[in-house]
Formats: structure tokens, C-alpha cells, sequence
């Protein structure tokens, strides 16, 4: 008996530590889904004028007032009450991915269903295991309302979704599209969703307490004297190539932390699109 349970102590604790090193990495790899690359609390934070609200990570309460729609981000943070403690994870699969919450209502824009869908089952899998444990902060706040009809649904329910080709245009297309959504800013829109004949094209006006920013042409056509350099510190920094500062809302204050594989992937997915006017 003793020995056997000496085995069993022996064996947990073999096994234990593979497992802790596994929960390690998701956690991580959802951490920086969410905070760097997904930058989601650039519309689930609020914002005061020195950026991100302390203690209000990832609370909601942002409103996107447009003609359309009055749109008010949510609280995501593990809270039961008033955030997305008692979702299980795979609806809290489906409302990211599939833009569906647990009562069957469809999420409506400007969270980026559209994009998102193509995000692969490990990183999703990620991100949530990561949402699990951000500090649940208590805050309810007021539902969005559509003055254009939500669709039913963003498309056929999704089974499952790979990672991407191991390529760097490959890889760079899955993280402008799915994960950072640059392409969602940075695409001109149609009542049918963006244009994808003139992905990158830019054009969109963002109106805040910075005024009106435009979001560029990062096609070839707008980045064809731009060095890689000049577009990674773009992205990371904010900063633009005359050295002038760029407005928001684009995420910089969280791409600055993005991995050199994602920054270079990045730019080689941006290199190969097809020239936009
Ligand atoms: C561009 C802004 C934007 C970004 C980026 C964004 N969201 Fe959202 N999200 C919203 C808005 C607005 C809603 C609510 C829409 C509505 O009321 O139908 C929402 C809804 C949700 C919901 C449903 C919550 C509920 O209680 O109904 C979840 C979960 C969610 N987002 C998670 C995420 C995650 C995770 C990320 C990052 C990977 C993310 N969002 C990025 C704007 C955004
Ligand atoms: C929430 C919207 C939004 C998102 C997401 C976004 N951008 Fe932007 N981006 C903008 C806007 C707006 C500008 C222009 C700001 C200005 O002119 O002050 C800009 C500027 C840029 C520029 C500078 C181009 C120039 O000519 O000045 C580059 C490069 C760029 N974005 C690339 C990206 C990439 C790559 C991503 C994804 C990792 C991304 N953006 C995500 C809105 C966005």
C-alpha cells in the first residue's frame, strides 16, 4: 500500500509539471491574443485621456455612437453578474467566433465578427482560458442599440478552423485578419460587409476626442515608399514616416509589444496584397 501510493506521489508528480508548463503556455498564448495582437480592450477598456482606465480592464462601457447604431462594449472580465463569469466556455466560444450569445441574440458590429471567424480552435481555446483569469470587475452597463437590422447570423455554424500555413504571408494574413483585425480599420465598407476587392485600401473616418483620423491606404499604393522598418514602427510605435504622430484608434499601445515573427509576418502579408488605389 505504501509503496504503491509512493508510486502514485511519484507519478502526480511527474505529470504535474508537464501539465502546469501546458496551462502555462495556453494562458500565455492567450494573453497575448488578447492583450497585444487582439488588442480587444481597445474597445472592451475605457479610455480616459491617458489611455486604458486603471482597474477597469476589459469592464466595458465604451459607447460607439454612429449613425447606425449606439454600440456599448460590454463587460468581459469573469465577473457573474455583470460580465461573462457564468458563460461556459464554449459560448464564450460561439459569441467571439460566431457573434452568438448564450441566449441565441446576435453580437452586433463594431466587434469584429467578420474577422474573427477565422480565428483557429487553439488560439480561441487560448483566449478564453486567458479571460478566465483577468480580475472580474463589477460594472453593468447599458445595452447597444441597432438602428439597422443584425443579421441572423454571421454565417454557417463553425465546427473548427486550423491554424494557419506556415508561411509568412500566411501567417500574417491570419493576423491581420482574424486575430489584430487591421483589416476590418484599414477596408473600405459596404452595407454587405467590407470590400474585399480593395482589402487595405483605407478610408474610413474615426471620429474622437483626437477629432477626425482617416485610416491609411496600407496597400502597396499607400506603403510603396515606406521602408519595413518604417511600417513596423507604424504599427508598434505610432509613430508615421515624416516622424508625426498618429491618431488613434489604431492599437498601438498594445501592437508595441508584438513578437519580431509577427512584426515580420506582418509586413509580409502587407507587401504581398494587391496594389489599391
Ligand atoms: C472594435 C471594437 C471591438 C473589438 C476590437 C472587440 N470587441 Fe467584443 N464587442 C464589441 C461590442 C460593441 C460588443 C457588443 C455588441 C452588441 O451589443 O451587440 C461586443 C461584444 C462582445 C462579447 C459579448 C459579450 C456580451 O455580454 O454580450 C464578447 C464575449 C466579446 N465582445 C469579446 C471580445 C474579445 C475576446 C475581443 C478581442 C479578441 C473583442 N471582443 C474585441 C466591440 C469590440
Ligand atoms: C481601430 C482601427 C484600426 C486598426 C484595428 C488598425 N489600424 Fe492602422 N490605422 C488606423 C488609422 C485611423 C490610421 C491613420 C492614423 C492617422 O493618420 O493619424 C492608421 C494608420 C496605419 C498605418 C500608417 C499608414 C500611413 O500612411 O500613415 C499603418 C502602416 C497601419 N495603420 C497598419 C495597421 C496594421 C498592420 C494593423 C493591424 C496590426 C492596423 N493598422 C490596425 C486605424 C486602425
Amino acid at each position: 500500500m505504501r509503496r504503491l501510493l509512493c508510486a502514485a506521489v511519484a507519478a502526480l508528480a511527474l505529470s504535474a509539471p508537464a501539465a502546469v508548463a501546458q496551462d502555462t503556455a495556453l494562458l500565455e498564448r492567450g494573453r497575448y491574443l488578447v492583450e497585444v495582437t487582439g488588442a480587444c480592450g481597445n474597445c472592451h477598456t475605457p479610455m480616459g485621456p491617458q489611455g486604458p482606465l486603471p482597474g477597469r480592464h476589459l469592464a466595458g462601457g465604451t459607447v460607439f455612437d454612429e449613425q447606425p447604431f449606439r454600440a456599448v462594449a460590454p463587460n468581459i472580465t469573469p465577473d457573474p453578474e455583470t460580465g461573462i463569469g457564468r458563460w461556459t466556455d464554449p459560448q464564450l466560444m460561439r459569441a467571439i467566433r460566431e457573434g452568438i450569445r448564450p441566449d441565441g441574440s446576435v453580437i452586433g458590429p463594431p466587434m469584429p465578427i467578420f474577422f474573427y471567424r477565422g480565428l483557429a480552435d487553439a488560439d480561441l481555446r487560448a483566449m478564453v482560458a486567458y479571460l478566465r483569469t483577468v480580475p472580474p470587475v463589477r460594472n453593468a452597463v447599458e445595452r447597444s442599440t441597432y438602428r439597422i437590422p443584425l443579421p441572423p447570423s454571421y454565417g454557417p455554424p463553425i465546427t473548427s478552423v486550423s491554424p494557419p500555413a506556415d508561411d509568412p504571408v500566411t501567417r500574417g494574413s491570419y493576423l491581420a485578419n482574424a486575430v489584430a483585425h487591421c483589416m476590418e480599420c484599414h477596408t473600405p465598407m459596404t452595407p454587405a460587409g467590407p470590400d474585399l476587392s480593395r482589402l487595405g485600401a483605407g478610408g474610413h473616418h474615426f471620429n474622437g476626442p483626437w477629432g477626425t483620423s482617416v485610416a491609411a491606404n496600407i496597400t502597396p499604393h499607400g506603403l510603396r515608399d515606406w521602408t519595413d522598418a518604417e511600417i513596423i514602427r507604424a504599427v508598434t510605435e505610432g509613430i508615421s514616416r515624416d516622424g508625426s504622430r498618429l491618431k488613434p484608434p489604431m492599437a498601438f499601445w498594445a501592437y508595441r509589444n508584438m513578437s519580431a515573427q509577427d512584426r515580420s509576418d506582418l509586413v509580409a502579408y502587407l507587401r504581398a496584397l494587391p496594389a489599391a488605389q
